[in-house]
């Protein structure tokens, strides 16, 4: 768990110097500080979620520009709980009446106005829009299930550092192993092919020691290019 956590604060340090001028680059970080400052669990959820999802769509064929947008995406894709009372937010019971969720389910349309207010671009409006929708339908808010490559990636990122990360009304983490075996017990509701890139990065994460250097690595290369 601290080793993705790491992972996630160095690839954040990295990425924010190198936009250090770009303004939706810096209301994005002044928004995702803010977030920590209102609950650090959630923030570092979102840095987990970012970290994911930057790996995951380097897995298909994206500008460099657009990979380090779903980053900052998945940064902000809980921004709407900024709105949420501290019972829901910071509760250690779990999701019960009707009334928590819609809590819940407004966390999206809240985190979606506000970035539509603050003109971020179409990628980071989306995946804050899609990341509790399935592909069968099961998701909220809308229950779509026709969803485009940042929903899937979305999904995915934000349910694997659900499991990974403890939560106050769940203290107990999954292995990564656990986290692949409950994807996989749920078919048609994520995206195969995005789970089998989630399994390859996992089993380099395992493997290779070095794989967070090799992604910073990568920025500098970009910086220096
Ligand atoms: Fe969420």
């Amino acid at each position: 768990m601290e080793t993705v956590l790491a992972g996630s604060w160095n690839l954040y340090h990295k990425l924010m110097s190198q936009y250090d001028d770009d303004s939706i680059w810096i209301k994005g970080n002044a928004l995702f500080r803010a977030l920590e400052c209102r609950c650090t669990a959630t923030a570092e959820h979102s840095l987990v979620v970012a970290y994911r999802s930057y790996q995951l769509s380097s897995k298909s064929p994206q500008t460099y520009k657009i990979r380090n947008l779903i980053f900052l995406a998945g940064l902000l894709h809980d921004i709407g709980k900024l709105s949420m009372a501290d019972d829901v937010l910071k509760s250690a019971r779990k999701i019960s009446t009707q009334m928590d969720f819609e809590h819940l389910v407004n966390h999206v349309t809240h985190g979606v106005d506000l970035l539509n207010k603050l003109n971020f671009p179409r990628e980071i409006i989306e995946f804050c829009q899609f990341h509790h929708e399935r592909l069968n339908g099961s998701g909220y808010p809308n229950a779509l299930s026709d969803l485009s490559w940042i929903g899937k990636i979305a999904a995915v990122a934000d349910v694997y550092s659900a499991l990974k990360l403890p939560r106050l009304y769940r203290p107990d983490i999954m292995s990564d192993a656990q986290i692949l075996a409950f994807f996989k017990a749920q078919p048609g509701a994520f995206d195969p092919q995005i789970i089998l890139s989630l399994e390859e990065i996992l089993i380099s994460s395992t493997q290779n020691n070095s794989h967070d250097e090799l992604l910073i690595e990568e920025v500098n290369s970009h910086v220096l290019g």
